[in-house]
């Protein structure tokens, strides 16, 4: 959701500005601008339309993209705008200039109160040339530099943030200062990347990884001044904050294709060694170890329940999580969407531990429920993918994923890996509480380990899931059924379907369709039934055949353990043999590849799903 980027050094600006822009396509976006400084001029391309257009605008300006060429550009900014404030257009886009051309902004998140601040500006003679509300910090920013006589850059935008109610991450550019970048942060990020006699500011580490691994997260409320060999961060009053500088760990090749067509093909087919990577580094000798958080009897029976807010997939994550916790450490958890969570009235207070999961770590429901949880006293446990994200600072304890960048909107990878989390969590807590024998502990931590190489053996029969979406692809309707656990994989599977293909589709609990839902099943409706759990093989069966009674065309998925058991459906696909518990991380990724070719049979943007952002950081 929205990206930013911005570069001071001797590269060619624009190809640096632009390879970050593309790099940071995954967010989500619908127009894309770059500002840039050359021989002390101020100058602006912007378009609706993706970077590929915006590149193209930028050639036929006649600016140049080519490394060879010496480098005219003192400093430049770039952005990926996915619209809020006025519809996506030219002139919505970002960069926006000031009205006298003295500076241009680029900004994510929302100024709340942006029509009073412009209705104030426009007493003040300042003329608009969009409807966004990022319009206004440009104009604000640049009344107060005028006001203050022209006298520094940094000075006015701390000013004009004492007036701005919302969210920001905001860079700006300006003329009289064209060797450094002012960047302010509040609830969006900005990371800063430190390279030799060069600096990087991006939303996010993906657009620099192939410059630098040196990094900066700016915290909230700070504000920095780049130049190409300084970074300089204070408080809005300007007093010096400290900061560290942070090795990331992913490489520039984690960030491209590497051959597949699509980021989420790639990414499925990462989650063999990503799994590998999150679970088995932590399981040493018979015990589980959850680093930098030392989880003892006397913490765990101060804890009387757990609460679980996410978002999405995430959520989805965490209703297994509440399965597996209740079913292994019988401590009672409470799961709530992130975005609801913030509007009810939890019971919570200091032996409450809080579970926040999330890929990117900065989805701003997530965060807001995070917040009130830590407001009512819960103690917070986050499970994050990203390094330095914003709800890996702010947890009490954060448990990292090893997924990598997870560039497709649809999340793949990173699911799996919040299981893996999930699932070591319950284990130790479990065993912790002296709930879980010695022998079992064990045992379900071999089925752990033992989990890549048969998510290995689904990859390599994808093809049988192809050839099924190839002949059903023109479904208008989809339902996702389970029973128990499975039930709680159908409501992922279901949102990956109608995220990247747009067809409608529905989890259901197999007991549940016949008190309504069932109703909707007609000639052709498709329906695809995981089941995994033994004790619940008949009811599911049951649950089949009143489906394919009234027409449905049914895809099972069930381990070789069922392989002969007769089920009412037109096709089966067989997943490799676990215990029973941990049959989920197996039964998501054949549904992963079915949503995957219905959507490229249907000739969708599976990367880049309609209306959607990666990063949520909108309320
Ligand atoms: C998943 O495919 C989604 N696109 C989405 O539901 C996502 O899981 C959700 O927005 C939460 O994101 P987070 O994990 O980064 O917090």
């Amino acid at each position: 959701m929205c990206g930013i980027v911005g570069y001071i050094g001797p590269r060619n600006t624009l190809g640096v500005l632009l390879n970050g822009l593309s790099t940071l396509e995954y967010r989500g976006y619908d127009s894309a601008g770059v500002s840039f400084i050359q021989d002390g001029k101020l100058e602006l391309v912007k378009k609706k339309g993706y970077v590929k257009e915006l590149r193209q605008a930028v050639a036929e300006a006649g600016y140049t993209l080519d490394d060879k060429h010496t480098n005219r550009i003192s400093a430049g900014i770039g952005h990926t705008r996915w619209a809020t404030h006025g519809a996506p257009s030219d002139e919505n886009s970002h960069p926006h200039m000031s009205m006298n051309g003295k500076l241009c902004v680029v900004h994510n998140g929302i100024i709340e109160n942006y029509a009073e601040l412009r209705s104030f500006l426009k007493k003040k003679g300042y003329v608009f040339a969009s409807e966004t509300d990022t319009e206004v910090a440009a104009q604000l920013i640049e009344y107060y530099y005028r006001l203050n006589d022209c006298s520094d850059i940094n000075a006015a935008v701390r000013r004009a943030l004492k007036d701005i109610v919302g969210s920001y991450a905001l860079c700006v550019l300006c003329v009289d200062e064209p060797d450094r970048l002012i960047c302010a942060k509040k609830d969006n990020p900005i990371v800063v990347g430190i390279g030799n006699d060069e600096n990087f500011i991006a939303s996010d580490v993906t657009a620099m990884i192939e410059y630098t691994k040196n990094v900066v997260f700016l915290e909230d409320n700070c504000i920095l001044t780049m130049t190409r060999n300084s970074i300089e961060i204070t408080d809005v009053y300007g007093e010096p904050v400290e900061y560290s500088i942070d090795e990331v760990k992913w490489d520039a090749d984690s960030v491209q294709k590497g051959g597949y067509a699509h980021f989420m093909m790639k990414e499925m087919h990462e989650e063999p060694k990503v799994f590998d990577a999150t679970v088995t580094p932590r399981i040493k000798e018979g015990d589980i170890y959850l680093e930098h958080f030392d989880v003892t009897e006397e913490y765990l029976k101060d804890i009387h329940n757990i609460n679980i807010v996410a978002c999405g997939t995430a959520y989805h994550a965490g209703c297994i999580g509440k399965y597996l916790i209740e079913k292994l450490c019988r401590i009672p958890v409470v799961i709530g969407v992130a975005s609801e969570f913030i509007y009810s009235d939890p019971i919570i207070d200091e032996h409450t531990l809080t579970l926040v999961i999330s890929q990117s770590g900065e989805t701003l429901d997530t965060r807001n429920a995070m917040k009130k949880a830590k407001d009512l006293g819960s103690r917070t446990l986050a499970i994050v993918n990203v390094i330095g994200s914003t709800i890996a600072r702010e947890a009490d304890n954060v448990l990292y994923t090893a997924a990598g960048p997870e560039i497709s909107v649809a999340s793949t990878k990173a699911y799996t890996c919040q299981l893996g989390c999930l699932y070591l969590i319950a284990l130790k807590f479990a065993h912790v509480l002296g709930r879980l024998p010695d022998e079992q502990y064990v045992r379900y931590q071999q089925e752990l380990i033992d989990i890549p190489d048969k998510l290995s053996e689904i990859l390599s029969r994808q093809k049988e899931i192809q050839r099924f979406a190839s002949k059903h692809f023109n479904a208008d309707s989809t339902f996702f059924i389970g029973r128990g656990l499975d039930y709680f994989l159908s409501m992922e599977t279901s949102l990956k379907l109608k995220e990247i293909s747009y067809i409608h589709s529905e989890a259901y609990a197999g007991g549940e369709l016949k008190h309504g839902t069932i109703a909707l099943i007609e000639d052709g409706t498709l329906v695809v039934s995981t089941i995994t759990q033994d004790g619940l093989v008949p009811k599911m069966e049951s649950n089949i055949k009143e489906v394919a009674t009234r027409g449905a065309t049914v895809l099972a998925i069930i381990p070789k353990r069922f392989e002969n058991i007769k089920f009412s459906c037109n096709e089966k696909f067989i997943i490799p043999d676990s215990d029973e518990l941990m049959a989920p991380i197996l039964g998501v990724l054949p549904c992963q590849l079915f949503a995957y070719y219905m959507a490229v049979y249907k000739g969708c943007d599976v990367d880049k799903p309609r209306n959607l952002a990666k990063s949520v950081t909108v309320e």
